[in-house]
């Protein structure tokens, strides 16, 4: 069992709040599926106080921090090092549909970098952690990436555009590149989630375009602590910028990020997400 420091503990009793709201309110949408109007102004809501929820317990505990969250937006901090970046509810389609698979995630930057990472799964109460240097936990066991090396033998997850985002044929491509070489590629629709399962070695790799940062930044953290490695799918760093993704295991990154830039669209510019 890990000894979680005072600044995880924060970000656990923030999404722990929230979560306790999600849970019950995903019980109600479950029901509101058969009435004419469909749940979406009650989800709308629910996102909305587990964003306020996290928020207040974030700034009670460190009242100096900046804060970049979706549904909010970006507050200046007043200590210019520090940042928590946050979705308040990551796998809204799902939640919507009620499909029981979203999650919390929190971030803490400082000085530019993340530091800390919280992703709480309310419904299997899966609770993920990782701080830099000192590893990534699942329940408070330490997790590592899968240590498959065979292609054939992967699992990847991915996100697939819809509706009015992203570059629908691009994606075609490289899951055309993708597909015919691993065992199969998922699309659960929670890129934080998609993250912690490559960190706790339930998938290979996942890659997706188009994220936000609040997506992103825990996981990509619990990742690397996980030992897994990250790019952007071009090979890139800027990640939380580029809104761009591909994170596996150490053995199959490289591979699978030159089977995706093998596709075509890779060869000539990319429509923006
Ligand atoms: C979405 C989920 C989904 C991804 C979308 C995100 P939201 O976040 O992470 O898996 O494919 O691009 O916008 O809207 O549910 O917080
Ligand atoms: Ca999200
Ligand atoms: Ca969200």
């Amino acid at each position: 069992m890990a000894t979680r420091s005072p600044i995880i503990n924060v970000m656990i009793k923030a999404a722990d709040r929230a979560a306790r709201g999600l849970k019950r309110d995903f019980g109600e949408v479950e029901q509101l599926q058969v009435s004419p109007k469909g749940p979406s102004d009650f989800v709308s809501t629910a996102d909305i106080k587990a964003e306020r929820a996290v928020r207040e317990e974030l700034v009670k505990a460190r009242p100096t921090y900046g804060l970049l969250m979706e549904e909010s937006g970006v507050t200046p901090g007043t200590d210019g090092q520090h940042r928590w970046i946050v979705d308040p509810l990551d796998g809204t389609t799902n939640f919507l549909h009620g499909l029981p698979h979203f999650c919390i995630s929190i971030a803490l930057e400082r000085a530019g970098e993340v530091v800390a990472g919280v992703i709480l799964d309310p419904i299997r109460d899966d609770l993920y952690w990782a701080e830099r240097g000192i590893g990534a936990y699942l329940n408070g066991r330490r997790i590592r990436v899968s240590s498959r090396r065979n292609l054939g033998e992967a699992l990847l997850a991915t996100g697939i555009p819809f509706q009015e985002h992203g570059d629908h044929s691009a994606f075609a491509a490289e899951l055309s590149a993708v597909m015919p070489k691993v065992a199969g590629v998922r699309r659960f629709g929670a890129a934080a989630l998609d993250l912690a399962y490559v960190a706790s070695g339930r998938y290979e790799g996942f890659w997706e375009s188009g994220l936000q940062p609040w997506d992103m930044a825990a996981g990509i953290l619990l990742v690397r602590e996980a030992g897994g490695y990250v790019t952007e799918i071009g090979g890139g760093e800027n990640m939380l910028d580029s809104g761009s993704v591909l994170a596996a295991n150490d053995q199959l990154h490289g591979t699978i990020q030159r089977l995706l830039t093998s596709s075509e669209p890779w060869k000539r510019p990319r429509a923006q997400p």
